[in-house]
């Protein structure tokens, strides 16, 4: 069975997409069967992120509605063979709930070794019906108050669900403006939320345009920690325990 991982973080635009789209290539290059399941309804893009925009036939509305089978809603990505997509390309009236997503992903998971779920920004009904598909959560901020204050709040509304673990990404990091002061360190954040760290990962202007970039480190560095199962060891950040 995959493990169900949602990458979530309150606030708009601090990497989710980015993360969970270059996380799967780094698990998919290691061999892993992974899908990246883009619940950001009617705001969709790692079609985008991964250069398949309108190869889907079928989406996550077309299942939930009955118009076609779990499988058919799979888009195998052209360059890594065991890195598939369902996308939620097509906003429509019909109502998708938790329960409805979570049969869907329940139905491909023997399959699979990870399913990543995309989150949209918000603590909504998609913020909601997100998390209840998952069984662990990255929680993404940047090295902002704003960011994390969000990253807070979405941090107490996660604790009333039964996630086997919560581990902190922090993403568009600056060494040399941590080093300054000028920026707050992944350190003053992890010790802040209580989180242990899964990444740190730095703003880069590759990734500014959006898609995928398989020699990152700090991605692989991610893939890896997610892999062993704990945090990476840097500086005062603590081992991510699993139950
Ligand atoms: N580490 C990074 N370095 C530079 N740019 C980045 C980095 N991470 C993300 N970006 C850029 O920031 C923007 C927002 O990223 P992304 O779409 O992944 O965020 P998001 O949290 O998914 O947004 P939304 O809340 O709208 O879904 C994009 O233009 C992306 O390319
Ligand atoms: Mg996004």
């Amino acid at each position: 069975m995959a493990r169900k991982i949602v990458i979530t973080s309150g606030k708009g635009g601090v990497g989710k997409t980015t993360i969970a789209c270059n996380l799967a290539v780094q698990l998919a290059r290691r061999g892993r069967r992974v899908i990246v399941c883009d619940l950001d309804l009617g705001l969709n893009n790692v079609d985008v992120a991964f250069g398949i925009e309108n190869t889907a036939i079928y989406d996550l509305n077309d299942a939930v509605g009955g118009k076609c089978r779990a499988r058919q809603t799979l888009v195998k990505h052209p360059r890594y063979p065991t890195l598939y997509t369902v996308s939620s390309n097509r906003v429509r009236d019909i109502i998708v709930s938790a329960q409805a997503v979570r049969l869907l992903l329940d139905t491909l998971s023997p399959q699979f070794d990870f399913i990543l779920l995309d989150c949209p920004a918000g603590i909504d009904e998609g913020f909601h019906r997100a998390v209840a598909c998952a069984e662990e959560a990255l929680l993404v901020t940047a090295p902002t108050v704003a960011a994390m204050r969000d990253a807070d709040r979405v941090l107490s509304l996660l604790q009333s669900y039964k996630l086997q673990s919560v581990s902190l990404v922090v993403n568009l990091v600056r060494g040399e403006l941590a080093r300054k002061g000028a920026q707050l360190s992944a350190e003053e954040i992890a010790s802040t939320l209580r989180l242990p760290v899964a990444a740190v990962i730095p703003e880069d202007d590759k990734f500014y345009l959006g898609g995928v970039f398989e020699r990152s480190r700090a991605f692989k560095a991610l893939a890896d920690s997610l892999l062993a199962g704990k945090a990476e060891r840097k500086g005062v950040f603590a081992a991510w325990r699993r139950p």
